[in-house]
């Protein structure tokens, strides 16, 4: 099963792909997870990308969409997966989609995560980041056992940076240039799926369930 995951920064994204990939047993393939890792490992990706990431903008395409492809080409890749954070431009999925018909395969399902952008910077002041192994909190809405510790891995966990008010502010207008426009792209392929992002994250995910399984 192939799986992309659409919405705003903060929608629930990641949230619901880690469920996914947990239930479906395919990789979790989050850009903004290789990204984070690779400024933390301070690769020479990682400098480029952190330099676009602090302003809230998209790392460029060429650089993007290479890493991705690479990525879903690896051999734990062969029964599917979810792309969380990609596509996100039109040449990302135009590529994409190119990429799968020289494989003969196709994306199964579009899901956007339909959260209206009153509710995000609320969510992401409160969200909490592991960046040891990608777990993601909120402090009110999916609290850790242990305040600032990762239930995972026990590592501190940090408020991201890209997570100031005024950073996620940029960041949205950025979705609503630049990936909003996946929304009907992917419509017009006949695999776009809605869920209501602003319900209880185990009610999105019983609605994302219902739609993998109808
Ligand atoms: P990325 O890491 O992909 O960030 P994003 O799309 O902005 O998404 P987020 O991770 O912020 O949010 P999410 O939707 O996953 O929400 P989450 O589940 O955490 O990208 C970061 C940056 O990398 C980009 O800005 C860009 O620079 C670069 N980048 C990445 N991919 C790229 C690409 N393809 N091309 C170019 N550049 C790229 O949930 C948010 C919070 O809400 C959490 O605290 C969570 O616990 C809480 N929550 C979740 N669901 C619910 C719910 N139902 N109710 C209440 N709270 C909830
Ligand atoms: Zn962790």
């Amino acid at each position: 099963m192939k799986i992309i995951m659409l919405g705003a920064p903060g929608a629930g994204k990641g949230t619901q792909a880690k469920k996914i990939a947990a239930k479906y047993g395919i990789p979790h393939i989050s850009t903004g997870d290789i990204f984070r890792a690779n400024i933390k490992g301070g690769t020479e990706l990682g400098m480029k990308a952190k330099s676009y990431m602090d302003q809230g903008q998209l790392v460029p395409d060429d650089v993007t969409i290479g890493m991705l492809l690479d990525r879903i080409a690896e051999a734990d890749c062969k029964n599917g997966y979810v792309l969380d954070g990609f596509p996100r431009t039109i040449p990302q999925a135009e590529s994409l989609t190119e990429a799968l018909d020289k494989l003969g395969q196709k994306m199964d399902f579009a899901i956007d995560v339909d959260v209206p952008d009153e509710s995000i910077i609320n969510r992401m002041s409160g969200r909490r980041a592991c960046l040891s192994c990608g777990a993601t909190y909120h402090i009110v809405y999916n609290p850790t056992k242990v305040e600032g510790v990762c239930d995972a891995c026990g590592q501190k966990l940090v408020l991201r940076d890209d997570d100031k008010p005024e950073t996620v502010k940029k960041r949205l207008t950025v979705y609503h240039d630049q990936t909003q426009p996946l929304i009907d792209y992917y419509k017009k392929a006949g695999i776009l799926k809605s869920v209501d992002g602003t319900q209880d994250l185990n009610k999105v995910f019983a609605d994302i369930e219902a739609v993998l399984e109808a």
